[in-house]
Parts: structure tokens; C-alpha cells; sequence
């Protein structure tokens, strides 16, 4: 592993296993084949339970770590993941990826922008969307008639849990406002919900 992979990853990870722990929730409650994390930056996390993973990430940090074959199998294979887990990197936009549409089971959508609307066609019927409300990107899935709520991830005491009861009382915003995409887009920091779950599961519905 190069110096520079270590230090991208040590910073990524700098509270220690947390993605670890959040990957681990979610690949129990969502089997996928296909995974697609866009703006992924250098959080490998995801190969540590799936093992078809593609990356894509615009800043050249995150291309020179991925070029780091051998560096980033080590530390999937550091956190338990199988060690002939396929992972990808596309250097580049990710609202301009050359991918299959409907070819992906999981899209991953964390602190980086409105990837559901991106790459939302990329993610087969019945697949899913994990995706937290950074960016406004969880108001704008919601508004989304091709997504339904399907869970949310709560974090507590550093524990992940998926849990799918009582949908209704989230998403909830805080105050009375109409709530549009061109709104949430303008905002650029989301909604204000009354619960804030760490992040949401949408499936793809149509
Ligand atoms: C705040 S970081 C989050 C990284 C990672 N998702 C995480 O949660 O640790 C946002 C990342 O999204 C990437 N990004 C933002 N817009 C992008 C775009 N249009 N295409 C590709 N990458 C993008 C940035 O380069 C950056 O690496």
C-alpha cells in the first residue's frame, strides 16, 4: 500500500470503523449484487460487504487511491471482506457515468450531492437507494415518484439499525413549507424533518 493510500484512508477512517459498522447494517438488510457509491471519495467501506462495488468520484484524490489496487484489496481484506471482491473506480462526473441503466441492486448517495436524480435510472426496479439528507438529496428521492421509502438507518450510541416500522413518522419536515424540487435544489442543505434518522432506504418502484 502506497503512503499516500495509507493517509487518504486513515483520514476517511478517522472515527475508527464507523462506515465499517454502517455497511455491515445495511449489507443485512439489503443483499445486492451490484453496488453503485457515487461521490464516493476514498470510503471503500461498502467492498467490505459487497462484492461488486463501483466508485466514481471527480477529485483526483480518489483516483490515485483507487489506482492503488493492491493498497485498497489490502484494507478490504483488513476489514473482512472477500479478497476477490471486484471494485471499479470511474474517474469523472457522476451525472455524466457511461453505466447501464437499471444494472445496479444499491446506489449509494452520501454528503455528495443530488445522486439520486444523477444516477436514479441506473439502479434497477426493486433495487435501492441509500442515501442521507446532506445536500437535500433524501427531499428530493422523496419527491421522487420512481422511489418509495422503504427504512431508515438510525445511529445510536455508534450502532446502525434498519428499521422499516412506522415510515410515516419521518420525513416530517419541521415547518410548514411547500417543499418542490427546484426549493430543495435552491437550498442545497435539504429539509428540516422533526426525526433525523442517519440516513434512508428508498427502492426503486418505477
Ligand atoms: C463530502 S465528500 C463525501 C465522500 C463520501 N461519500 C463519504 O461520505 O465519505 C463528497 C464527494 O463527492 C464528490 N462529488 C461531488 N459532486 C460530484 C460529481 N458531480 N461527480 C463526481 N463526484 C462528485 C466530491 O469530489 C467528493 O469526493
Amino acid at each position: 500500500m502506497t503512503a499516500r493510500t495509507s493517509a487518504l484512508w486513515e483520514k476517511q477512517d478517522q472515527h475508527k470503523g464507523d462506515r465499517w459498522r454502517l455497511f455491515q447494517a445495511v449489507g443485512e438488510a439489503v443483499p445486492a449484487g451490484r453496488v453503485l457509491y457515487a461521490g464516493s471519495f476514498v470510503d471503500v467501506a461498502p467492498s467490505f460487504v459487497y462484492d461488486d462495488v463501483t466508485y466514481a468520484d471527480m477529485d483526483k484524490r480518489a483516483a490515485a487511491f483507487f489506482a492503488d489496487t493492491e493498497g485498497v484489496q489490502q484494507i478490504i481484506a483488513e476489514h473482512g471482506g472477500n479478497a476477490d471482491a471486484r471494485f471499479a473506480f470511474v474517474h469523472g462526473d457522476y451525472r455524466l457515468l457511461d453505466l447501464e441503466a437499471g444494472s445496479f441492486d444499491l446506489l449509494i448517495s452520501l454528503y455528495a450531492g443530488f445522486i439520486s436524480e444523477a444516477c436514479g435510472h441506473l439502479l434497477r426496479v426493486g433495487g435501492t437507494l441509500l442515501v442521507n439528507a446532506s445536500h437535500g438529496d433524501a427531499a428530493l428521492a422523496a419527491l421522487d415518484p420512481r422511489l418509495a421509502l422503504a427504512a431508515v438507518i438510525q445511529l445510536n450510541d455508534g450502532r446502525y439499525t434498519v428499521s422499516n416500522r412506522d415510515l410515516d413518522r419521518f420525513m416530517v419536515p419541521k415547518t410548514t413549507q411547500s417543499i418542490t424540487v427546484d426549493s430543495v435544489k435552491a437550498s442545497g442543505r435539504g429539509i428540516a424533518y422533526t426525526k433525523t434518522p442517519f440516513a434512508y432506504l428508498f427502492e426503486r418502484v418505477g
